[in-house]
């Protein structure tokens, strides 16, 4: 076969180019057990995700209700697991109502084609009560150009026209929502955003969006357990929780530590999503275990509201020894706390620097951000202690010392 017809070959030149760009990436072996370093890298912002009540949760789940769903809740039923975890959500949320995914990545998903194709559709059913046909020109789609992954995926897989808005841009957001031929629209954006731990402007984009008849959806993935009073968000937080108009997704899978992603909002909404969501019906329902233990941390979350304050407090301690370092941070809202250094190579050496200091460093370049947006991505937890941030000090001082080392041979 010509070197040129070969699929694999073609996918070996594909890698060889990302290698070449510096963009390749790699699976690392974790182990069991005690973690051997300090990890800065995880979205386990409360450190649940070993703790023995939650552990406990997920295993008790699982003697009840086995290792599996075994199917769509449409198809083998819901369990009375899936109903407490859904109605604790939305009680500790101030949301009417709360349907769970398998993960906030299908959460996502399904609650945005769904929406848009409901909100598109005629008026009047079709023949013979059917619903009418989703219209691409009935809904359109807003959504920051920093969005998340699942949530471009969501605009590009939703049958309605999409429009990329600027980010952080209400004054966008009113044009293109005031311009715009559809009859429904949706306005998508993160809360807390998940590379800069820096907050939507939610009040002022419900405002816009009210004023103009569209929906909003936030994301709360990396707002939910540090964000607002008690980790309820930052929707909560703007004071927009309980607005009809207003839904929001967040994953299990962050600061509760389990699996699986959630949508609250009004029960009309959760209605559309049993009934038209495709990631909810042709999917297998949230693994008990994974329901069991994030039930379990949501009444940790609620025992103990504190840990969300103390979550952000690290990551503000964290951002200001990188700034101490000269180093580009952008201003700790959440968790996250994202130093930006400017170029895929840097990136990758900085993350490489701190685990050689026994630090776990997140690292983003493309396709995550574009290249100038190259970071380093350091998440806080609550349970972080003196000796964690001792070392996170000493890597960052060598990732300070890498930056001015490479910006002196590339002056020279
Ligand atoms: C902003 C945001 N939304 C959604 C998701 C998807 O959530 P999950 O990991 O539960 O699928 C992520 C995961 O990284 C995220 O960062």
């Amino acid at each position: 076969m010509p070197e040129a017809c070969d699929p694999l070959a073609r996918l070996r030149a594909a890698a060889a180019a990302r290698e070449a760009a510096g963009l390749g990436r790699a699976l690392r072996p974790r182990q069991p057990g005690p973690d051997p370093l300090t990890d800065l890298a995880s979205n386990d912002y409360l450190g649940l995700a070993k703790h023995p009540l939650v552990i406990e949760g997920a295993v008790t789940a699982a003697g009840s209700w086995g290792t599996g769903a075994t199917g769509s809740r449409l198809v083998t039923g819901s369990t009375a697991l899936h109903d407490v975890l859904e109605r604790s959500l939305a009680d500790y949320l101030d949301a009417e109502a709360a349907l769970v995914f398998s993960s906030g990545y299908l959460a996502n998903l399904a609650s945005i084609t769904a929406l848009a194709a409901a909100l598109g559709q005629p008026p009047q059913a079709g023949p013979a009560g059917t619903p009418g046909q989703p219209r691409r020109d009935g809904t359109l789609v807003l959504s920051d150009e920093y969005n998340h992954a699942s949530l471009v995926d969501a605009c590009r897989l939703a049958r309605a026209r999409v429009e990329i808005v600027s980010h952080q841009d209400p004054v966008a957001v009113a044009h293109a929502l005031a311009c715009r031929q559809e009859p429904a629209a949706i306005v998508v954006t993160e809360s807390a955003f998940s590379v800069g731990g820096h907050l939507a402007p939610l009040a002022e984009l419900h405002r816009i969006s009210r004023a103009h008849g569209a929906l909003l959806v936030v994301d709360e993935a990396h707002a939910l357990g540090v964000v607002g009073d008690g980790g309820r968000g930052a929707a909560w937080q703007a004071g927009i929780a309980t607005a009809p108009d207003v839904i929001r997704t967040v994953s299990l899978s962050k600061a509760l530590g389990a699996q699986g992603g959630a949508v609250l909002g009004a029960s009309e909404v959760i209605g559309t999503l049993v009934n038209t969501g495709r990631g909810f019906i042709f999917d297998t329902a949230l693994a008990p275990p994974a329901a069991g233990a994030a039930l379990a941390a949501l009444q940790l979350l609620a025992a103990d509201p504190d840990m969300a304050r103390q979550a952000r407090d690290n990551a503000r301690r964290l951002g200001a020894t990188a700034e101490r370092f000269g180093l580009a941070v952008t201003p700790a809202e959440a968790a996250v706390v994202r130093i930006v250094l400017g170029d895929p190579g840097l990136a990758v050496a900085a993350q490489r620097i701190c685990a050689g200091h026994g630090v776990r460093a997140g690292c983003f370049r493309p396709p995550s951000v574009p290249r100038e947006q190259s970071c380093l991505r350091l998440t806080a937890r609550a349970s972080l202690s003196e000796a964690d941030f001792m070392a996170a000090a000493r890597a960052l001082a060598a990732v300070r010392d890498h930056v001015r080392t490479a910006a002196a041979v590339g002056r020279n």
